[in-house]
């Protein structure tokens, strides 16, 4: 079974892979643009990239329910260990872990963290996942960086890039964050969810497609994607 990903709007994102379920900075209670509910979603792991409200809301909820190891930096596991998850991988940025579905590194966001309480959030990180039949890069929230170029040396086959601006990238950046990834395929996330941060995610596609050799692709909210 190839790996697939859900996208759940915004940066989260439901992944099946080698029969691990693993989810990505749930936000879906309060996410005018998740196509389900907290409660409806199931996982063994959680991924969250930083503290923000809009990546952590719903990890506690879920990985209670679900006994699910949360996979995050150190501040965020010990914030949601608090909230009464059991289980959880803290690491920092540059580590790297092996988990049953693969390998999983905490990458560079230029960014902030901070948990929804005002509890200092660590450093936002973004996941570079090496799974059996392929690597994906989440760069999360994240502005353009040049050591972008390092990461996509690994040799991305998929990569989410925002580009929803104001808080993150914009269009423009994330045109020039593929040209330094140099992913095969690419997926735009982190817009569109509420006005501040809306985006016409065609144009951008466009652009991509006229000046990188990767493919982009533009899904809806509760749409899969193959890897
Ligand atoms: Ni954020
Ligand atoms: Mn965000």
């Amino acid at each position: 079974m190839p790996t697939t990903m859900r996208w759940l709007g915004h940066g989260s994102w439901s992944l099946e892979t080698g029969g691990h379920k693993v989810l990505l900075d749930p936000f879906l209670d309060d996410s005018p643009s998740a196509p389900c509910k907290a409660a409806d979603v199931e996982a063994e792991f959680v991924l969250v990239s930083h503290g923000h409200f809009d990546h952590v809301a719903d990890a506690a909820s879920i990985a209670t329910r679900c006994d699910a190891t949360v996979v995050s930096n150190f501040e965020v596991c010990e914030w949601l260990q608090k909230k009464g998850v059991k289980s959880a991988q803290p690491m920092n940025l540059g580590g790297g872990i092996d988990l049953p579905f693969g390998r999983v590194q905490l990458t560079l966001a230029h960014h902030s963290s901070v948990m929804p309480d005002g509890a200092y959030g660590g450093n936002p990180g973004g996941f570079l996942l090496t799974l059996d039949d392929g690597k994906i890069y989440f760069a999360c929230d994240t502005a353009l960086f040049y050591d972008m170029k390092l990461i996509g040396a690994a040799g991305i086959d998929l990569a989410v890039l925002p580009i929803g601006d104001r808080f993150t990238m914009g269009p423009a950046d994330a045109v020039e964050a593929v040209k330094l990834i140099g992913p095969k395929r690419v997926l735009p996330a982190h817009y569109n969810t509420w006005p501040p941060i809306e985006q016409d995610a065609q144009a951008w596609a466009a652009r991509v497609k006229a000046e990188t050799k990767a493919e982009p692709l533009v899904i809806e909210p509760g749409a899969t994607v193959t890897l």
